[in-house]
Formats: C-alpha cells, sequence, structure tokens
C-alpha cells in the first residue's frame, strides 16, 4: 500500500531509521498531510532526544498532548521517558525505602531468588515503561482516527518492539516473586516505616500494562492497522544498517511496505564540483537501493531531494509532502 492509502486509511503508522536522515520531518509531514485530510491526528515522538516540537516549530511540554496552531485535526505528544516512574514506586523493590537491607535479608533461605528479584530491573526500564504507557494508550479508547509514530535512531527503537517480550518476561518473574515475599516485604515495611496502609498498587498497574502491550503488539503485527515506514539515505553504510533494519522489522512481524530515500541531490547543471561528487555517489546507491528494496523486495520507494534549507514548520513541511505523497 502506498503512504497516501496508508495514511488514509490504517490506524498507526510508525516512522524510523538511522540519527539524522528525516524521521520526524517524514512523520511531521505526513503528520500534516492525514490531518489535512481529514483524519484526526495524533504525532507522538517516541524518542528521549525529541526533536519533534523543534520540527514543527512549537513547544511540547514533556508528556502533554498538544494541538498544533494551524493545523485542524492534528496534536502533537513528546513522550516524557521519565515521569511515568512515579506510578510504579514500589519497583525498587526495596521493602523499606532509603535503606540498605542487605544485612536483615541475610540468612533467609530465598536468598538466591531476592539477588535475581533485585538485579532484574533491565537498564533503561523508566523509558521501557514510560513506551509500554503509549501502547497502553493506543489500546485504550480515544479520539484519534490515526497514531504516528516519530520514532528513535535504529537501535533504540528496536529495543522497544521487542519490549512485549523484554518487559512481559520481567513482569512475569516479578509477579511470581513478588506474591513469594510479599508477605516479607509487608513486615519489613510496616516495622519500618509504620505504615499501616498498603497503597502499593503496582502489581496492579505491571499486570494492566502487560497486557495491554501484548495487545498492542498484535496490532503493530497487523498489516491493517499498521505500518512502518523506513527512512534512509543513499549512502553504502545506510543501505545495510537499512537491510538489518528490515530483517529485525520481519523478525517482530511488523510490516514495512514504503521506504524514503530522503536527501537526494538534485539533477541540475547548476551544482558545483562537490556537490556533483556527492549527486554520483549518491546515484550509484540508488541504483541498488532500487535494486535490492524495490526489485528484490517489493518495497515502494519514495525519493525525496535534498532542500537548500531545513525543512521544520508548516509551509517546508507542506513543500515536503509534495513529494512524499506525490
Ligand atoms: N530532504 C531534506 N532536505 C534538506 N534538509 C532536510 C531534508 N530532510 C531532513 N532535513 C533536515 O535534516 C535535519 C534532520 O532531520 P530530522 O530531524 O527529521 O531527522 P531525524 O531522523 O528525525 O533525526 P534524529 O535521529 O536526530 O531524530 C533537520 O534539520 C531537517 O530539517
Ligand atoms: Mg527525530
Amino acid at each position: 500500500m502506498e503512504l497516501k492509502d496508508q495514511l488514509l486509511n490504517l490506524k498507526m503508522i510508525m516512522f524510523g531509521g538511522k540519527g539524522g536522515v528525516g524521521k520526524s520531518t517524514c512523520a511531521s509531514s505526513s503528520a500534516i498531510w492525514a490531518a489535512e485530510h481529514g483524519r484526526k491526528t495524533l504525532i507522538i515522538s517516541t524518542d528521549p532526544a525529541h526533536s519533534l516540537g523543534d520540527s514543527l516549530g512549537m513547544k511540547l511540554p514533556p508528556g502533554e498532548p498538544t494541538p498544533v496552531i494551524g493545523v485542524n485535526n492534528l496534536t502533537a505528544l513528546e513522550i516524557n521517558p521519565k515521569v511515568n516512574m512515579a506510578d510504579f514506586k514500589e519497583l525498587s523493590m526495596n521493602p523499606v525505602p532509603n535503606m540498605d537491607m542487605s544485612g536483615m535479608m541475610e540468612g533467609l533461605p530465598m536468598m538466591g531468588d531476592l539477588e535475581e528479584l533485585t538485579s532484574m530491573t533491565p537498564p533503561g526500564i523508566d523509558e521501557a515503561l514510560a513506551f509500554g504507557k503509549v501502547l497502553e494508550f493506543i489500546e485504550t479508547e480515544h479520539d484519534y482516527d490515526l497514531i504516528i509514530f516519530d520514532t528513535a535512531p535504529t537501535g533504540h527503537t528496536l529495543r522497544f518492539l521487542s519490549l512485549p517480550e523484554t518487559l512481559s518476561g520481567w513482569i512475569g518473574k516479578i509477579l511470581k516473586l513478588k506474591m513469594r515475599f510479599g508477605k516479607i516485604f509487608g513486615t519489613f515495611k510496616k516495622m519500618f516505616t509504620k505504615e499501616e496502609k498498603n497503597d502499593d498498587n503496582s502489581l496492579e498497574l505491571l499486570e494492566k500494562l502487560n497486557k495491554s502491550i501484548l495487545n498492542a503488539r498484535e496490532d503493530l503485527m497487523n498489516p491493517n492497522l499498521n505500518s512502518f515506514v523506513i527512512v534512509m539515505i543513499s549512502e553504502e553504510m545506510a543501505i545495510s544498517e537499512t537491510g538489518r533494519l528490515l530483517n529485525e522489522l520481519i523478525k517482530y512481524n511488523i510490516p514495512v511496505s514504503n521506504i524514503v530515500v530522503n536527501q537526494l541531490y538534485a539533477d541540475s547543471t547548476e551544482l558545483c564540483d562537490f556537490c556533483k561528487a556527492r549527486r554520483k555517489m549518491q546515484q550509484k546507491n540508488l541504483f541498488k537501493i532500487r535494486e535490492i528494496f524495490r526489485e528484490g523486495l517489493g518495497k515502494n520507494l519514495i525519493e525525496i531531494p535534498l532542500f537548500k534549507d531545513e525543512i521544520r514548520e508548516y509551509v517546508k513541511l507542506k513543500e515536503m509532502g509534495e513529494f512524499l505523497l506525490n
């Protein structure tokens, strides 16, 4: 399906690729197009180093969906990778906050398990949970016809795509161990904090999150609901990187039908020697890209010229849209 038809028909579209290739620009330009074609659109940046606000030329308060001024039907959101951890305050797993429990736990028979439990919090779990919250959001009732994801550079995005497995396995273990240790934790907590009321609903939240993540994964794999658009540039290294990304997406069953080849030098007699050389290099790679991804793998290629200026804010983003969605 062409990008245009996807923007008109799907529920989600994810833009991903290497750093700096134009993911945010393509995502913003597509979002404006979809919104102006009557679809109530939410564009979400899942990259902790956000640039969506810069691209749209507006300030986006972290975690707050903000209407895009001048475009009907368009809302933008930069997820806050830190804030949501507060919902899971008990996941620090230390029964008494700010106190080293290791000495007191000595001699308990299940010490091995306990160590496993504390070492189980994977690095970057706060970001993972933030992304989990996004997946949870797409699973709950909302008013948007289309959600566009402006994702983080490749490696990071792939970590997120494997998140349902990671998180699900991790949550499963936590649930099991927390059930076993729940009593001990409760007792210690009372002894040291004089806290009578146990208002920890982390487990409940985690179970809910886990369920939505698994459902969201199903949606992400459904070609009638979601498609991943790879953005790349015409360079040798980008070809191998795109191949790897495509393989990973296939592994996770994420549908891909469009690849954007961005920042191509146009054919012009006015090109300087340097630009001529760049164009020659790009055309050589473009030939390979067409051969591998279009002829070989049947993907639609969308070729976009390198603009003279930076592409940001409405007018320029619309201009890019003419190439992206012609
Ligand atoms: N076709 C183009 N012509 C000229 N400039 C472009 C083009 N596409 C993108 N740019 C510019 O390149 C810069 C990087 O684009 P963008 O922020 O969209 O990349 P990104 O892939 O989202 O980067 P990051 O990995 O940092 O999130 C921006 O300044 C943007 O205006
Ligand atoms: Mg970006």
